[in-house]
Formats: structure tokens, C-alpha cells, sequence
């Protein structure tokens, strides 16, 4: 099974408890779009939304639910599946999901957006990022614009485990060029499932070059010291994003980047 198939398969194995985890914070009315992003992406009601690596739905619902006309890509089945089922669940209509690989995506779906959008913990799954940068530029309105939020590459780096106590060691080559092998995956909306998986280092560089020649022009990049809780850090700061108080300005955890058609 090649590296694409074994993530499809690890992620898919994720659906049903993110699904339930999401939907319970759905319940609870405590379920936010991350603050930076809904503020770097500004007013979207009525805009057309292409939202790639999807999950089970829940950024993608709260973009419809800010007005937007969004449609969710991811290519795990079961993530599908329940992504419609939780927006047919909140009622929510001006949704629509589609089960493909985001390589394979300029080969199945046809359509142009105002947004292309992708977000936390996403682009670290692809095997190509040139591939990547065409297939935004393919479904981009002249006017439209890519945002992206993700984790950041150097903060990417260093040894989970330590962390949290505030230590850096570097763990995974900054400028790798084989995709990390894990045995579990999971653990921020879920317990971790054990399934063999590849997870792509890309470099801050090797992203802007990617959207570079894909013919994107980049509007801004910002970084940030904190994400959303489940992503790192260990403390939540008034706006609900969750930081290491130790790393507090000294490490970028988070970047945010905009780009529009040159
Ligand atoms: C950490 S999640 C991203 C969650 C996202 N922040 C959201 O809005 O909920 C990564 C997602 O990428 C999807 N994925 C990984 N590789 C993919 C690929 N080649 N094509 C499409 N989706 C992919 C996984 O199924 C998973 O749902």
C-alpha cells in the first residue's frame, strides 16, 4: 500500500470519534473557529469556499454558519460521511462535502471559489507540494484568495515530549526530505488509533516557493505563539488559543499566510 493509501486508512480509522467529539461541542455551543482565522479572513458571508483536508466537518460548518457557500474536501470515507451528517444534524445547507484525495482533486471536481482555505495540521499529509499549489491556483476565482493557517515548520521540529516542560530539542530534520513514519495517529480530538503513517516537514520556504510557482502572489505571512488547544501548547490565554507560558514569544507555534493570483 503506498503512503497516501496507509494516511487515507490511519485517518479513516478517526472519523466516528471526531465526529462524536465535534458534534458534543457543537451541542454545548462551545465549538469556535479559530479566532486568528476568522479575523485574518474577515467577512465571508456569501463567498464561495473551497475547504481542502476537511476532517469531519467542523471549521467547514462554522464557515457556512458565517454565511459562506463551502464546500469540504477530504479523502477518508468516513470522515465524509460524517462531515454530512453533523452539517444535515445542525441543519446547516449551504454545505457541500467531497471525498477525494486533494492530489487527485483538479482530476473529480470542477468549480471556481472566491476562498481556497486550508487549516491545522493539514499540508504535512501531502506528498507534493508543487501539486498542491497548482490545484489551488486551478480552483481560484481571478479575484479570489488562499488563506492558510497551519502549524508552523520549526515549531515542527522539536521533540514533542519535551515541550511542555519548555525544553527545545530538535527531533525531526527541519529540511527532511522523508516523510516521518509513526505507528499512531490521533489523540487531539480522540484517543490515538495505532495505524502506520507518513507525515510530510515542509519548510517554511518550501511552502511560499510552492504557491510561488503556482503562480500566487503572497499577501502576508504572520506567525504566531500560540493555536488552537489539541494542537500544542498548555495553557489557554483569554481568546481560547493555548500557549506555552515558557515559549511565550520565543517560538512560533502557528503561521497564517494569504495569497491571491499574480
Ligand atoms: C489534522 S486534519 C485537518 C483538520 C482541519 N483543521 C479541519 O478543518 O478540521 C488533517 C486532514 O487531512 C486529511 N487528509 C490527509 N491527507 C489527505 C489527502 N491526500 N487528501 C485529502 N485529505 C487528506 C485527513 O483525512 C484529515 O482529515
Amino acid at each position: 500500500m503506498n503512503k497516501v493509501e496507509q494516511n487515507r486508512k490511519a485517518w479513516n480509522l478517526l472519523s466516528k470519534d471526531h465526529y462524536e467529539y465535534f458534534r458534543n461541542k457543537f451541542k454545548e455551543d462551545s465549538y469556535k473557529l479559530n479566532p486568528i482565522v476568522s479575523k485574518e479572513l474577515g467577512e465571508i458571508s456569501g463567498k464561495k469556499i473551497l475547504h481542502l483536508q476537511c476532517n469531519t466537518g467542523a471549521d467547514t460548518i462554522m464557515l457556512a454558519k458565517m454565511g459562506a457557500d463551502v464546500t469540504g474536501v477530504d479523502f477518508a470515507p468516513d470522515n465524509i460521511h460524517y462531515a454530512k451528517k453533523l452539517a444535515e444534524e445542525l441543519n446547516v445547507n449551504n454545505i457541500d462535502f467531497i471525498e477525494s484525495d486533494i492530489m487527485k482533486l483538479m482530476e473529480k471536481h470542477e468549480g471556481k471559489y472566491d476562498i481556497v482555505l486550508t487549516s491545522d495540521g493539514a499540508i504535512g499529509w501531502l506528498p507534493d507540494l508543487d501539486k498542491w499549489g497548482n490545484t489551488i491556483s486551478y480552483f481560484l476565482k481571478d479575484n479570489g484568495f488562499f488563506y492558510m493557517h497551519d502549524l508552523h515548520p520549526f515549531f515542527l521540529s522539536f521533540d514533542e515530549d519535551l515541550i511542555d516542560d519548555g525544553v527545545l530539542e530538535a527531533k525531526y530534520p527541519y529540511f527532511g526530505k522523508e516523510p516521518d513514519e509513526a505507528d499512531e495517529i490521533g489523540g487531539y480530538a480522540s484517543d490515538s488509533k495505532e495505524a502506520k503513517n507518513y507525515f510530510w516537514m515542509y519548510t517554511i520556504g518550501s511552502i511560499i516557493n510552492s504557491l510561488s510557482r503556482a503562480g500566487l502572489f503572497i499577501e502576508y505571512l504572520n506567525e504566531y505563539d500560540r493555536c488552537d488547544s489539541g494542537m500544542g501548547g498548555i495553557e489557554i490565554d483569554e481568546e481560547g488559543l493555548s500557549y506555552y507560558p515558557a515559549l511565550e514569544n520565543k517560538l512560533p507555534i502557528v503561521f497564517s499566510l494569504k495569497a491571491v493570483l499574480r
